[in-house]
């Protein structure tokens, strides 16, 4: 559960309430799926999928270019990035190309949504009213291989948000029932399990809670033990760590001798300077337990963390300051 702040602005509380909502809603909507459901035996069922009820593929026509951009797009879509093969493959059957011109609305905030989005080609913008009667804001334009859409279908809630396109555009959209039955419950897990989490790094706090969300949709986890270099001084970079579980050190080598030049625990961040600089690792990260971190590749990184970029190179400076304790 995202934990309620205490904020200034009434727009961003409103957000975080919105948010907590959405959850309350979803966990609603899981104890309703966790009551026995009808079965079938007909149709073409995918196993696990069985305890859902009847699961009938839906298989759009598409060229094969086109079935080979939907590809390309959702290797770089987070939504989709706990699907298995076999998953994906009914996922990108049931896709369908759509074609926007740009001032076209693909999305009204409050209207019912069945549909998710991925972004092709083109820019779309996001608004939302977050209080009745106050103007709507801007709040991003999506890219090629960003998704939207996705909260009415995991919640069953109204649109939170409208999304218009900004150029001419090209989407694939894919329907509420393959999206239930093949990518809701991973993506719903997902979400839950980093949510809380990811609202006590010192680093996201002040974040949109819905872009927290989407953090935790691109993240990946790798488990090190005891001793273990996480990050090697000098090799290329193209990740972003998040400490889950355990600690860490920073340490470099000069003229022969490895010195400790930073320390870690739970929540803290490493791995920035090579993304944002371009450079080689400056320093190598160890783990001094069995560690788990979670991590972001460096378009996720560019796309997902650009909010906080400013706290980043402030944050810069640290490692000067840093004394050994
Ligand atoms: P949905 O509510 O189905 O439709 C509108 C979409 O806008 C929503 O899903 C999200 O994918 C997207 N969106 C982007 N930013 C936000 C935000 N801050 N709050 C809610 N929705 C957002
Ligand atoms: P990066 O260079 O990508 O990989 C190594 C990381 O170690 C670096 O990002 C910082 O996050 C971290 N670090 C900790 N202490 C230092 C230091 N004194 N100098 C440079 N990097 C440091």
């Amino acid at each position: 559960m995202i934990q309620k702040k205490v904020l200034s602005s009434s727009d961003e509380s409103s957000e975080d309430e919105h948010v907590e909502d959405l959850m309350d809603k979803q966990k609603l909507v899981q104890a309703k799926a966790n009551k026995p459901t009808r079965t079938s035996v007909s149709a073409e069922v995918y196993g696990q999928f069985n305890k859902k009820g009847q699961f009938q593929a839906k298989k759009v026509n598409k060229s094969e270019d086109a079935v080979k951009r939907i590809k390309q797009r959702m290797s770089q879509a987070f939504m989709f990035s706990a699907l298995d093969e076999h998953e994906l493959a009914i996922v990108i059957d049931a896709m369908e190309e759509k074609k926007f011109k740009a001032g076209d609305f693909v999305i009204k905030q409050g209207d019912d949504g069945d549909v998710l989005y991925v972004v092709d080609q083109g820019q779309l913008d996001c608004f939302k009213v977050f209080k009745k009667g106050e103007p709507e804001k801007h709040l991003k334009v999506y890219q090629p291989g960003e998704s939207f859409g996705e909260l009415a279908l995991l919640y069953n809630v109204p649109r939170a948000a409208t999304i218009k396109a900004k150029t001419d555009a090209i989407c694939f959209s894919l329907d509420r029932e393959t999206f239930n039955h093949i990518v809701k419950d991973a993506a719903a897990k997902k979400r839950e399990k980093y949510e809380e989490f990811l609202s006590k790094v010192e680093l996201l706090k002040d974040m949109d809670p819905y872009e927290r969300l989407q953090i935790a949709d691109a993240l990946k986890v790798q488990k090190f033990n005891q001793n273990d270099y996480i990050i090697r001084q000098g090799e290329q970079g193209n990740t972003f760590y998040f400490i889950q579980k355990g600690d860490c050190i920073a340490t470099k080598t000069e003229n022969g001798t490895e010195k400790e030049v930073y320390s870690y625990k739970v929540g803290d961040y490493f791995g920035e300077l090579a993304l944002i600089k371009h450079e080689p690792r400056a320093a190598n990260i160890v783990a001094k337990s069995e560690v788990i971190v979670v991590y972001l590749d460096s378009d996720s990184f560019r796309r997902l963390i650009g909010p906080v970029d400013e706290i980043l190179k402030r944050n810069m400076g640290r490692y000067e300051k840093y004394v050994k304790k």
